[in-house]
């Protein structure tokens, strides 16, 4: 990784990857790191040009580590939300131990005297702590108070110190960028350096490594995989091969896009048919973990036989995994805060995880320190077509966690025959890019209905349309009765055995995109 001008010290906040992501959107390089990295690295030697210190679910009463290489380290740093109590305590202000935490939307007003380009002087905010900030350390200002006159901002312009109460980085605080770029361009005087070029640079360099190495590449065909693929062909040429698994999970969108690509890019795909090795091994399984479970077993076990195959028959030997792995995984992989420990486990991912041990590969990810947002600017300069690069996630285990219990070959049609309905309509209505992921599931329940003259004893489709730009959270999309009213008619009208259709209005918390 080339060097970052910015490190975010992740004090375990859920919002740390929101700041990078923003952060990088500004043009500025920034890496996401533990408290304990960055001091191993100020000690020998090693420095950013500015500190962020994020929030944190903690309480600064709690916690006894001693931060003085950071503030010791004479650089710009910007304190938010649990970065700006520390900030505040290290240089002699008064936190105090809050009793009720203040969570949600809240007012700022940018005291008078103190300007940030491009912002009017009351903000609406998104704040979330309970500890706040009594006394203003010496040598501080303060620069912005909460309506209920809280201290929400303070400055120390002579040191290069900044810290906020509330959270820029949040979707729901307007003038967020403006408020990091007044930090970033103003007190931090940060050139930029971050753009397509150089995502693309690293990326490629990451690739080098391969050398004349056969390389094998676990092709979904979704963003990832196809960006990460068409970075390296050009560089591997025909020492690059893609094998994309057919395991009958699939929506007919996705097999219409495969075979696109196939014809119309220069890459290598294998297609493995495996539909009925994965429905076999699916029999009598319902529950939602041991599902997800078989079918990265499947994949696993289907893949290797395959590329032994294929290297017998070809007499060649592939030394190199290439995976679209983006940055949120490295870093949730690695669990960033030093007293957090790895989150619970909601669902088990599988993608292609246990390969790289079993087959003895090595693994090149290209876009291991890149969001998906900033994987498809890559694709995008590449000349991959933007209906490509703008495609909807689709997880691994497929339609399999979409037909809700066991997994029937006529489930798995219902929901293949609703998904390309609802996938029509939203290209026909031009909705399909508004909405972040959009999906129907079958409900595992039997509902009346009429169809024709006579009593229908059929089943349950639900629509599942979701905003989100991270996937961490997510709010259910609000969208015209006329577009849901067409495509439920469509729906009981042309899928079988389906008799009523209903829309999912839960957002991410309490209820996960997905359904198992
Ligand atoms: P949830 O359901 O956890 O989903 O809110 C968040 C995002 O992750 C996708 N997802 C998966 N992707 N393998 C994947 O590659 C999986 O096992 C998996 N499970 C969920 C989901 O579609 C959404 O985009």
């Amino acid at each position: 990784m080339h060097k970052r001008q910015i490190w975010i010290i992740d004090f375990g906040s859920q919002y740390t990857q929101l700041i990078t992501r923003k952060t990088r959107e500004l043009g500025f390089s920034s890496e996401i790191i533990t408290v304990e990295d960055a001091k191993e690295r100020v000690d020998s030697g090693d420095k950013p040009n500015c500190f962020v210190l994020s929030g944190g679910p903690q309480s600064i009463f709690e916690d006894q580590y001693d931060y003085s290489f950071i503030f010791q380290a004479d650089i710009p740093t910007m304190g938010i939300c649990y970065g700006m109590q520390l900030m505040a305590q290290f240089h002699g202000g008064k936190v105090e131990k809050g009793t009720v935490a203040e969570y949600g939307h809240s007012k700022i007003h940018l005291q008078n005297g103190f300007e940030i380009k491009g912002c009017p002087r009351d903000i609406n905010v998104w704040m979330s702590h309970s500890d706040h900030v009594v006394e203003i350390p010496s040598g501080f200002e303060l620069i912005i108070e909460s309506h209920n006159k809280l201290v929400a901002g303070i400055q120390n312009t002579e040191k290069r110190l900044f810290a906020l109460q509330f959270h820029p980085e949040v979707e729901h605080s307007e003038h967020g960028k403006d408020i990091l770029r007044y930090f970033y361009e103003v007190i931090a005087e940060l050139k930029e350096d971050w753009d397509e070029a150089e995502m693309l640079k690293e990326c490629q360099e990451v690739l080098e490594t391969a050398g004349d190495e056969y390389v094998l590449c676990a092709f979904s065909g979704g963003v990832d995989s196809l960006v990460a693929a068409s970075i390296a062909a050009p560089m591997l040429k025909d020492k690059l091969y893609c094998f994309f698994v057919d395991n009958g999970l699939l929506r007919p969108q996705d097999y219409g896009h495969i075979e696109t690509l196939k014809k119309n890019t220069p890459l290598n795909i294998e297609i493995i048919d495996a539909k009925e090795i994965f429905l076999n091994n699916l029999k009598n399984i319902d529950d939602p973990e041991a599902k997800r479970k078989m079918i990265g077993k499947t994949f696993i076990d289907v893949f290797e036989q395959k590329v032994h195959q294929f290297e017998n028959d070809h007499q060649i030997h592939f030394k190199y995994l290439l995976q679209g792995t983006l940055y949120p995984d490295v870093i949730e992989s690695v669990s960033p805060h030093k007293k957090g420990g790895k989150s619970v486990t909601i669902k088990s991912h599988h993608n292609v995880g246990g390969l790289p041990e079993r087959m003895k590969l090595k693994l090149l990810e290209p876009l291991r320190y890149l969001f998906k947002d900033e994987g498809r600017k890559i694709g995008e300069k590449l000349g991959l077509k933007h209906e490509w690069v703008y495609r909807h996630p689709f997880p691994g285990p497929g339609i399999g966690i979409r037909v809700l219990g066991e997994l029937k070959e006529e489930s798995i049609q219902k929901v293949q025959q609703s998904d390309q309905i609802l996938f029509e309509e939203l290209k026909e209505h031009n909705l399909y890019e508004s909405i972040a992921q959009a999906f129907t599931v079958l409900l595992p329940v039997k509902t009346v209905g009429v169809k024709g003259d006579g009593r229908a004893y059929e089943e349950v489709i639900c629509l599942r349309m979701v905003s989100t730009t991270d996937f961490m959270t997510a709010t259910w999309t609000e969208l015209p009765h006329q577009f849901l009213s067409r495509v439920s008619g469509r729906i009981t009208n042309e899928v079988p055995g389906v008799t009523r259709v209903v829309y999912d209005i839960t957002s991410k918390p309490p209820g996960t995109i997905e359904w198992e």
